[in-house]
């Protein structure tokens, strides 16, 4: 039904092989599909009775045992027409997904039902990552529901509340490095080679690719086949991006479409080795050795699917841009004044990176756009609290509330 390929040598793994990168040359694995055959299961077109979400698409999941998938119902996220936002950036059409909707609120999910699927077809006794903070929240909640041990080493520092309290209540183990997104992978990495103890999760394991591929699916169906001119989106570990553009190559090569979008990746300024090796022009990345940004679920400098994102970002003609954290903020201020939309900072660097795109002129006013907005809002409170204006705090009476309201008008 499919294979492993290495991207740089090309070496095939097999379904039985529980492997990340290539052995024998460190690269990432992709997984390969027969298409004629999907096409041919696709045919009779029961996939379209199905709901919007990630298992519609199964016929093009990596899974041998349907039985034994573990699934929250994720997908099948809105697809928000935002006419007030595009006004105030114009453009003509501008489209939002908001993939806060999914089960633990951001689009984590979508990898993590076909990963811990895959866990649970290996039969492994336990899962681990390493995270920002979605991941693990994520990762801890289908651990659960598939009743796996679940291990997440996180940051110490700068760890968003709600996804931290996330990974707590769904019961996994939790520890904190005094270091890095960054470092905490490196310790993973080595933990999880012996794949009898742990099996890794983080999206260097293509099965997750494969999950979060199924979000550019949605948006040509929801999009009623038609494809966005671009599409813009956050890139931490570079992970989401490769995924998004494999599912719409997919849909592509199956017919469903007749074109493809131009992917723009968005990453905060103190963490953007993609975005430099974009403008600069540069084959490979140059990792950040220290990272910063208030968005947290970016807060990454030496991503590791790096080389698919800037493979996805020059083949799709896109490009990639960069954002201080102060345009984050306003950018998040803006998508919840104008559409009612409250996405967490690393999402709402896709609109901050949109705006400044368009005031470039490298986005036209004609430009059908569509943002991803990866994660909630809540998951992470503290940042619109210290940046929006302060609730007024006064005595109850109709005399005290009258005076700031009145002030107000
Ligand atoms: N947006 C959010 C809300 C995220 O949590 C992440 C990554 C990204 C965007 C970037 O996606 O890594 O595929 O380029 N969060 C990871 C985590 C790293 O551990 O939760 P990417």
């Amino acid at each position: 039904m499919y294979h492993l390929e290495c991207i740089g040598c090309h070496k095939r793994y097999e379904p039985e092989d529980i492997v990340y990168t290539c052995q024998r040359c460190g690269d990432l694995l992709d997984i390969k599909y027969n298409y004629e055959d999907v096409d041919h299961q696709l045919k009779s077109g029961e996939w379209k009775k199905r709901p919007l979400s990630v298992w519609r698409y199964k016929e093009l999941l990596p899974i041998l045992e349907e039985s034994k998938k573990i699934s929250l119902n994720e997908g099948g996220t809105r697809l928000h027409r935002c006419d007030r936002l595009a006004k105030n950036l114009g453009l003509e059409t501008l489209y939002i997904k908001t993939e806060g909707d999914n089960p633990t609120a951001s689009f984590k999910d979508r990898g993590m039902t076909v990963g811990v699927t895959k866990a649970v077809e290996y039969n492994v006794k336990a899962v681990v990552c390493a995270s920002t903070g979605n991941t693990s929240a994520s990762l801890s909640a289908y651990a659960a529901k598939a009743g796996i041990r679940c291990l997440v080493v996180i940051p110490a520092k700068k760890i968003a509340y709600g996804k931290l309290s996330q990974a707590m209540v769904y019961g996994a183990k939790l520890i904190q490095v005094r270091g890095s997104f960054d470092d905490a992978l490196k310790v993973v990495l080595e933990l999880s080679l012996d794949t009898n103890r742990f099996y890794l999760l983080n999206s260097i394991n293509p099965y997750r690719i494969e999950g979060q591929k199924t979000v550019a699916y949605e948006i040509l169906e929801q999009l009623g086949g038609k494809v966005p001119h671009k599409v813009v989106m956050p890139v931490g570990n570079a992970g989401n991006i490769t995924a998004t553009w494999k599912g719409f190559n997919e849909f592509k090569k199956l017919g469903f479409t007749d074109s493809l979008p131009k992917m723009i990746g968005i990453q905060a300024e103190g963490a953007a080795p993609v975005a430099n090796a974009i403008s600069s022009g540069k084959e490979v990345i140059e990792p950040v050795p220290k990272p910063e940004t208030l968005a947290t679920a970016i807060r990454i400098g030496s991503p590791v699917n790096w080389k698919r994102a800037l493979q996805a970002i020059r083949e799709s003609g896109g490009t990639a841009e960069m954002v201080t954290d102060r345009e984050i903020v306003d950018a998040q201020k803006l998508l919840a004044r104008y559409e009612g939309l409250f996405v967490e900072p690393a999402s709402a660097t896709s609109v901050a990176g949109l705006k400044k795109l368009i005031e470039a002129g490298q986005i036209a006013k004609d430009d059908n756009v569509t943002c991803i907005a990866t994660g909630h809002g809540l998951k992470d409170p503290d940042v619109p609290v210290q940046f929006c204006e302060k609730p007024s705090e006064v005595e109850p009476t109709l005399k005290a509330v009258e005076k700031i309201v009145g002030n107000q008008q």
